[in-house]
């Protein structure tokens, strides 16, 4: 998929309506969306507790989006091959949570699927720097991970302002994924700054219908 200067929205699940799955993703594809954003969850690397596997598995069933799998579970290495097997296109690993990160980003590519790597708001890019060349998206969280319908913190603005530069100095062509409190009234800013794809989960499914939605977001994108 050509990503580059377009623009992405990828929605996030966390707040669609989970006991219609499978129609949420069809609603969502003939709204035009590409790509669908799943939080996984396990209750200890966040608080709050989602879905794993077996529901993403039975999903990839009835769907033809990019399923961008964050995972934000302890130990995630242990998982690569369980999420590759379900479907999913691309898989997003917390860097705190993962003490072999360059092994885990390796295994991700070598079993077919897009590398990615998530960053709480106060871990620094220091941690990514040498893996840039490794990996097709970094996440920068702009809010502290396990719930939706948080608020924006505003330094994230920085940190994805110095991720672009970091990349650019070090020739990659990783892109810049930004997930919590994304808005129509913050994403142009978002987009300045440097990031590609934007999650959004309360702003999206609270304001169908879905393709009005996204184009709001699109638009606001400039
Ligand atoms: C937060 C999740 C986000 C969340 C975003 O832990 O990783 O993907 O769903 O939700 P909003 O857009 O409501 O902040
Ligand atoms: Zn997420």
């Amino acid at each position: 998929m050509d990503t580059q200067n377009t623009v992405i929205m990828s929605p996030s699940l966390l707040s669609s309506d989970f006991s219609r799955l499978a129609g949420e993703l069809e609603s969502l594809e003939q709204a035009g969306v590409e790509w669908v954003h799943w939080d996984v969850m396990d209750g200890n690397f966040v608080p709050n507790i989602t879905f794993g596997p077996p529901v993403i598995s039975r999903c990839r069933k009835e769907s033809s989006l990019f399923f961008d799998v964050h995972l934000m579970i302890d130990n995630p290495g242990r998982y690569i091959q369980e999420f590759v097997d379900a479907g999913a296109d691309l898989i997003c690993v917390h860097a705190e949570s993962e003490t072999h990160l360059e092994r885990t980003v390796a295994e991700i590519t070598r079993l077919g699927a897009h590398p990615a790597v998530a960053l709480n708001p106060h871990t620094p890019l220091s941690v990514v720097e040498y893996l840039l060349p490794q990996l097709y998206m970094v996440l920068i969280m702009s809010v502290n991970p396990g719930f939706g319908g948080q608020s924006f913190i505003p330094f994230t603005i920085d940190k994805i302002k110095s991720l672009s530069q970091m990349i650019k100095a070090t020739g990659s062509d990783t892109l810049i994924q930004v997930d919590g409190g994304v808005t129509p009234d913050n994403i142009a800013e978002l987009r300045h700054a440097g990031a590609d794809i934007l999650v959004s989960g309360s702003a999206f499914f609270g304001h169908p219908p879905y393709d009005e939605r996204l184009r709001t977001f699109l638009r606001a994108a400039g």
